[in-house]
């Protein structure tokens, strides 16, 4: 790799298999992908897709096992949480040492110090040299739906704006914002009302900065009145639209429209945040300095905790009660992600993301050029958060989402988890782990060469 930072395989960490006998009998008997994907097709809602049709049996760092003991290189990291690997060996520690103390007693009810020293910590990792105060929760749509009513108790107003493509998350309101139909939205309507749509700058789309930023005047003209509008909520890196960085020009724009017109500007760091792009947050790359940031992921590495960050005097703008949540904030996953945050600090992951960004650009330019020249139309992102989109050709860059398809496929049957994403679906993210090794991620890179070159000689047969 060019870049500084090597990163050799993880030395501290057993390879643990879970014991059988903590396996329950019915589980037992069946342990083939196939028997399980007909117990779970039995079993679980069919609205829970799943990307592969393996199983998980356990996992280390940039490494999953299925069931039936086949291995894969994990580029997923189960959704862009695991920027420090599976079950780094700190993390764990941490968790089990909480555990072993209360797992539970409700903030609300008893109040504990690990939530009181992760939102210290957030309060100093985030942008901005004003006082602030912080929320948790657990899920990001969760933080999304708090980051909403914060905002709109702070101004007293209703509206907010959202971004084409952007993914805000599942539950209703935060589906309202989400700007992408299939499959998040279908047939699950109405969503809420005050939720207006602006468009995101896409070069795809021929949408230029300029453009972007007159569509959001001709909707505080049209639609949205700007003194009715509480929030403008963008993801600084589009996550599940496409990994698409926002250019830094329209962020600071945004920033000034919000100053002008009195509007808390959120900076939805779900996806993009602790360390993917080679920053704590991906916003602090344009400078800019939101008002509120939403968080989730991968702040505690494989642990479910969220949380909103924000100027104290708009966070405290809820009266007591008026926030949180049985779970929101529990202790273990406090825990967890006060050592998934030291882990990050201590094993200089920002600028890992920054090596392995500009390692994985250039050899997907130089896999693209050998293995599907003109088919590999774009190769974008920020650090370590990248992607690539595929085209059935240049001159018309038509979308070839079957072609990524396959390719994810064929990368599953070789050693290989990739997930896609994009308006499109025509795009690879890549969510690796900034723990993997160089080896490990190279073996990752030669197996998507090989899945690639698969693909396309499927296409042309
Ligand atoms: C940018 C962004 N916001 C919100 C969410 C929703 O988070 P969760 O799935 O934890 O509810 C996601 C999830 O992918 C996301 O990427």
């Amino acid at each position: 790799m060019t870049n500084t930072v090597k990163k050799k395989p993880r030395k501290t960490a057993a390879k643990i298999k879970p014991s059988i006998s903590i396996v329950p009998e019915s589980v037992q008997a069946t342990k083939t992908n196939a028997d399980l994907v007909a117990r779970r097709e039995a079993a679980v809602a069919r609205g829970v897709a799943s990307a592969a049709p393996i199983f998980a049996s356990h996992a280390e760092n940039a490494e999953l096992w299925d069931v039936e003991g086949n291995r894969f290189v994990d580029f997923a990291g189960g959704i862009a949480v695991l920027n420090t690997g599976h079950r780094h060996p700190k993390v764990v520690a941490a968790a089990k040492a909480q555990e072993d103390l209360y797992t539970h007693t409700s903030f609300q009810v008893v109040p504990y110090e690990p939530y009181v020293a992760l939102a210290e910590k957030l309060n100093a990792l985030a942008p901005g040299d004003h006082a602030k105060k912080s929320l948790l929760v657990t899920t990001g749509a969760e933080a999304v739906e708090n980051a909403v009513k914060i905002a709109r108790a702070a101004t007293g107003r209703p509206g907010v704006i959202a971004f084409t493509g952007s993914y805000h998350g599942r539950t209703l309101l935060t589906l309202g914002m989400t700007g992408k139909i299939s499959p998040y939205k279908k047939d699950v309507g109405p969503f809420p009302s005050d939720i207006f749509r602006a468009p995101f700058p896409s070069l795809r789309d021929g949408i230029t900065v300029q453009d972007a930023l007159t569509g959001l005047q001709n909707l505080f003209l049209t639609d949205a009145q700007p003194e009715r509008v509480a929030a403008i909520i963008i993801e600084p890196v589009l996550g599940e639209g496409g990994y698409t960085p926002v250019p830094f020009e329209m962020l600071k724009a945004l920033r000034e429209i919000c100053d002008t017109h009195g509007i808390m500007l959120i900076a939805d760091e779900i996806q993009a945040g602790f360390g993917r792009t080679g920053t704590w947050f991906a916003i602090e790359h344009s400078g800019v300095v939101p008002d509120l940031i939403t968080v989730a992921k991968s702040m505690a590495g494989g642990y479910p905790i969220a949380g909103v960050i924000g100027r104290a005097d708009v966070m405290d703008a809820v009266i007591p009660g008026g926030l949180g949540g049985t779970y929101g904030g529990n202790p273990v996953a406090c825990a967890a992600a006060l050592a998934a945050i030291e882990a990050i600090e201590e094993e200089g992951l920002l600028a890992r993301s920054t090596a392995l960004g500009a390692y994985f650009r250039e050899r997907f330019a130089e896999i693209g050029a050998r293995i599907s020249p003109l088919r590999m139309w774009d190769i974008r992102g920020l650090g370590a958060m990248l992607a690539v989109e595929f085209v059935t050709d240049f001159e018309t860059a038509t979308p070839d989402a079957a072609l990524t398809k396959s390719v994810i496929a064929h990368a599953l049957q070789r050693g290989l988890i990739l997930l896609g994403c994009g308006m499109h679906g025509n795009a690879l993210r890549i969510m690796v782990p900034l723990t993997a090794s160089d080896e490990i991620v190279d073996e990752g890179l030669a197996i998507f060469e090989a899945s690639l070159a698969a693909a396309i000689a499927e296409q042309h047969a």
